[in-house]
């Protein structure tokens, strides 16, 4: 049959088929995503994956097939003509992870699709939601306009001297639409961090992009929809281009430049005319630019604003730009342009002091009682050429003025000077610092609480879950994570937000992974980080330290260190463990198996201990050194058996075979070299033990030996934990698997030193770096390491979700298709609530225990299923709703486990009792 007869007869079968069939009650379609992304514009993905969730409060509901329309302008779309892509009637209760398989997708397309599906009785649903996305640039050629800078000497970066870099070039260029518009788009991007408006308006609210990555090797460009901001006549862009990573300071080297010197832009507006005409304005010669009030900006050192150097207007149709110098046209980058695949770093939340104090005279200190990431939006009334400093601290000292030594080379200081015009706002462009407390000198007048507000920043990653229990200190801990992520997931994984380094650490990121995604979806984070990472990797395989790396001879050494390099491994294996994703994996696979072949072949007697890189070993341990060679080869291991899962997931069944052996090779040897007979583990430490348990290298015999000597290990330290960022991420889940959840409650609990409490009870908002970043014998700890926002032991949050509220993956499903609830009673708790927003949806633990008994409310979405564990000694026992669960609607009692009744359930709400 001919394509057309297709496209016409189609549409109509379907509508006559499904105006005939039963209509499912009770099932909405919701969530529609594309590449992770709620109708995003520009992607560059050309079959991009699609996902969407269901909901129903019928128990047992499920999808037993869909059908996916894509068409290519509103007129199909309504009338169902899937001119792009229909699907077709699938038989599949797969909700993601959907590869669009339709006509091949040119630059610019717009895609609005939609979905149907049939439920379990065959009935067919509501369709969903109409959605969209667009396609970005996808050839070099698409790109017409040039790259433009400021034409002004460049003061050549010299480490060490901390000067602050030129002011950033202000750029306008006015244009002309003559007809009536239906569509305009524009692509844009920067070698620094762009601002752009039209006619005076902000254009996104994105802060800081392009965003960071090797940008030698790759430039994000972003997409937007300009169609309401233009107008008939004449219109004006206005671009700021700030330093941002490209050519500001970056790491503890104090040195700008890292990528390059000179910041320019490149930008390209596509406009469609209501009469099909299209217009084109692109970046070029004709563009002018100026400096403008902004002497420098840069992400670690703050911004200088002298607002008697404002412009106003300066980016609409009446000003003036005479005195402005046309733009010069630059060289374009040999990198490559790509679209921005994650959610951009956005303004999230607004925050008021809690308190402001003097402790010296005209020295304010204000106190937001939430260390985050951002900056502080002055209001200030005062005369012409009054500079106003603001400085950024996470604590403060004890006189009560703010504690900087921990920032390091990072100066954070915003400085405004007024124009002395009636109330000024200020807001920095450029700019972000860590802190909780704000010290404001130089104010004309008396400030009040109003002087200040927080802004805080990170990525729009969205968020997922939620925790809260009867124990006000874990509540705090979450708390204390959660921000911990807000602060330190700005664009990449960092490690700190504010000293001299703020780099994608990966034993960081790969340690907190797992926690992370209980709070906010990271898939589209991780997926644009994974690239970072690969880019990163080194001719010989090894993966770096962190990612982007900096184009820096110095850091070229900052490779493969064991835990750190392991995340190129850990992180692809975590998205699809979580997501169901697989296409990371095939993505990134060449360069798992590169960095699988340099620890082979450097290690080749399979005890990693060969010197080609960093060992950081067990990172900020207590007095309690893990041999290094021992954590390494622990970690390799662990590599190859999530190679050897991945490699069967995505059917590579040679390579899975490889590498399962590969990691029954590895263990071998690890038994004969750090194994003891009696289950110690060489070096005894927490860590040793965590690490040879989780990664599953002890003999099945041992075991339970080996488990022994880790809890007599915390009992000697009078049940305290000594572990580093590694270890502490295995810490309680070991426990609790290993059936010691008791003593993994008393860590949680404990508020002595060194424990997560320890540092709440001194006050903190954040994680820390450092279990002793503040003690009350030796204050501070050592300034040149000592940062209070460091996510990496949030780790726990991970046991939190998974144990404590019991929500989590079936080992052998992945995504949470199948999912398992097995709550763990213990501590003093008595009630925890948690919620986790998964890909097929939103799941449910709630439990409660009055007078020994204990209620567990529980949901699980629609279209999956799940084990539940409910602790009791016999199931006769156990209620569902107030019936004998055993035999309930949806529920199917399958044995008694170590104390719990174990029932395989449908989707639905539930409330159990024992
Ligand atoms: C960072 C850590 C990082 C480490 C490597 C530190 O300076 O802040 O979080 O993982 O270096 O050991």
């Amino acid at each position: 049959m001919k394509r057309w007869i297709i496209a016409a007869v189609c549409p109509l079968l379907f509508l006559l088929s499904t105006c005939s069939e039963k209509k499912a009650a009770d099932l909405e379609i919701t969530n529609l995503r594309c590449e992770y992304l709620k109708n995003p514009l520009g992607i560059d993905v050309v079959q991009p994956r699609l996902s969407w969730v269901l909901e129903s409060s019928v128990r047992g509901q499920k999808q037993t097939a869909y059908r996916i329309i894509v068409s290519s302008n509103e007129e199909n779309f309504k009338r169902n003509r899937g001119d792009l892509w229909d699907s077709g009637k699938i038989k599949s209760d797969r909700t993601n992870q959907i590869v669009y398989n339709g006509q091949i997708l040119h630059s610019r397309k717009k895609c609005y699709w939609k979905v149907f599906v049939w439920d379990k009785d065959g009935a067919i649903s509501e369709n969903s939601k109409p959605s969209f996305w667009t396609m970005g640039l996808l050839a070099d050629e698409d790109w017409k306009g040039s790259w433009v800078a400021m034409d002004t000497a460049i003061p050549s970066s010299k480490p060490q001297d901390l000067a602050p870099g030129p002011p950033p070039p202000w750029f306008r260029r006015a244009f002309t639409l003559d007809k009536p518009v239906t569509r305009a788009t524009v692509y844009v991007t920067a070698r620094g961090i762009f601002r752009l408006t039209i006619n005076g308006n902000r254009i996104g609210k994105d802060v800081f992009a392009p965003e960071w990555t090797d940008y030698n090797k790759r430039i994000q460009y972003r997409t937007y929809d300009v169609t309401s901001k233009l107008k008939q006549g004449e219109n004006v862009f206005g671009a700021i281009v700030g330093d941002g990573w490209y050519s500001g300071y970056l790491g503890w080297r104090k040195q700008r430049g890292n990528y390059g010197l000179k910041n320019s832009l490149l930008l390209q507006l596509e406009v469609e005319y209501e009469d099909g005409t299209r217009k084109l304005v692109v970046t070029d010669g004709t563009w002018r630019c100026s400096e403008g009030p902004i002497i420098s900006s840069d992400l670690l050192m703050g911004e200088h604003y002298d607002a008697r150097k404002d412009m106003p207007g300066w980016d609409t149709v009446d000003f003036d730009d005479r005195d402005w110098k046309p733009a010069v046209e630059v060289k374009k980058p040999m990198a490559k342009l790509v679209a921005q695949p994650s959610e951009p770093v956005k303004v999230a939340t607004f925050i008021n002091p809690v308190d402001m104090t003097e402790p010296k005279k005209g020295v304010y200190v204000f106190d937001l009682g939430q260390n985050i990431s951002g900056w502080a939006r002055l209001r200030v009334r005062g005369g012409a050429g009054t500079q106003v400093t603001l400085r950024f601290a996470e604590r403060l000292n004890p006189d009560g003025t703010i504690y900087t030594a921990n920032l390091r080379g990072a100066k954070a200081t915003d400085t405004y000077v007024l124009k002395g015009k009636g109330e000024e706002v200020f807001e920095p462009h450029f700019t972000f610092h860590g802190f909780q407390y704000v010290e404001v000198t130089g104010f004309p007048g008396q400030p009040d609480k109003d002087t200040i507000l927080g802004c805080a920043v990170h990525s729009a990653t969205p968020l997922v879950g939620s925790f809260t229990c009867s124990h006000p200190m874990v509540n705090k801990l979450y708390e204390n994570l959660t921000w911990g992520q807000r602060g330190n997931y700005i664009s990449v994984p960092t490690d700190c937000p504010q000293r001299d380094e703020r780099l994608g650490w990966m034993g960081d990121a790969q340690i907190f992974i797992r926690a992370a995604t209980f709070n906010m979806d990271v898939a589209a984070f991780f997926t644009k980080w994974m690239v970072d990472v690969e880019d990163a990797q080194s001719e010989k395989g090894a993966f770096p330290d962190f990612a982007p790396r900096l184009k820096d001879k110095a850091l070229m050494g900052f490779e493969a260190a064991p835990a750190w390099g392991d995340a190129g491994i850990i992180v692809p294996w975590t998205m699809y463990r979580v997501y169901g994703d697989t296409r990371i994996i095939a993505k990134h696979w060449k360069a798992m198996t590169r960095w699988m072949d340099f620890i082979k072949e450097a290690n080749p007697n399979l005890i990693r201990r060969k010197k080609v890189g960093n060992n950081y070993g067990d990172w900020l341990s207590i007095k309690a050194d893990t041999p290094k060679d021992l954590l390494a080869t622990a970690y390799w291991a662990f590599d190859a058996k999530l190679m050897s899962i991945m490699a069967k997931v995505t059917g590579r069944s040679d390579e899975a075979f490889y590498y399962d052996k590969l990691f029954q090779n590895i263990k071998a040897v690890f038994q004969k070299e750090f194994v003891l007979p009696d289950g110690r583990i060489r070096g005894e430490t927490q860590t040793g033990y965590l690490l040879a348990l989780a990664m599953d290298l002890i003999p099945s015999k041992l075991r339970s030996n080996s488990a022994g000597h880790l809890m007599e290990n915390i009992r000697k330290k009078d049940w305290h934990l000594s572990t580093g960022f590694v270890g502490a991420g295995y810490l309680n889940p070991v426990l609790t698997q290993m059936g010691y959840s008791d003593v993994a409650y008393r860590l949680l609990l404990n508020e002595t030193f060194p424990s997560w409490g320890y540092s709440i009870k001194q006050g903190a908002t954040t994680i820390w770096e450092r279990w002793d970043g503040w003690t009350e014998e030796k204050g501070f700890q050592n300034p040149g390491m000592n940062s209070f926002n460091h996510y990496a032991f949030g780790s726990v949050g991970e046991w939190l979700f998974r144990f404590v509220a019991g929500i989590d993956l079936d080992p052998d499903v992945a995504g949470y298709k199948h999912i398992r609830i097995r709550p763990l009673p213990g501590g003093d708790l008595e009630f925890v609530q948690a919620e986790l927003n998964s890909i097929h949806g939103r799941i449910r633990s709630e439990w409660k225990i009055r007078e020994g008994k204990i209620t567990l409310n529980i949901t699980i979405p629609a279209n999956t299923t799940a084990t539940v564990f409910v602790p009791a000694e016999d199931v006769s026992q156990v209620m569902e709703s107030g019936k004998p669960a055993a035999g309930a609607e949806g529920v199917k009692f399958v044995r008694m486990e170590k104390g719990s009744a174990v029932f395989e359930i449908d989707s639905g709400n539930y409330s159990f009792r024992n």
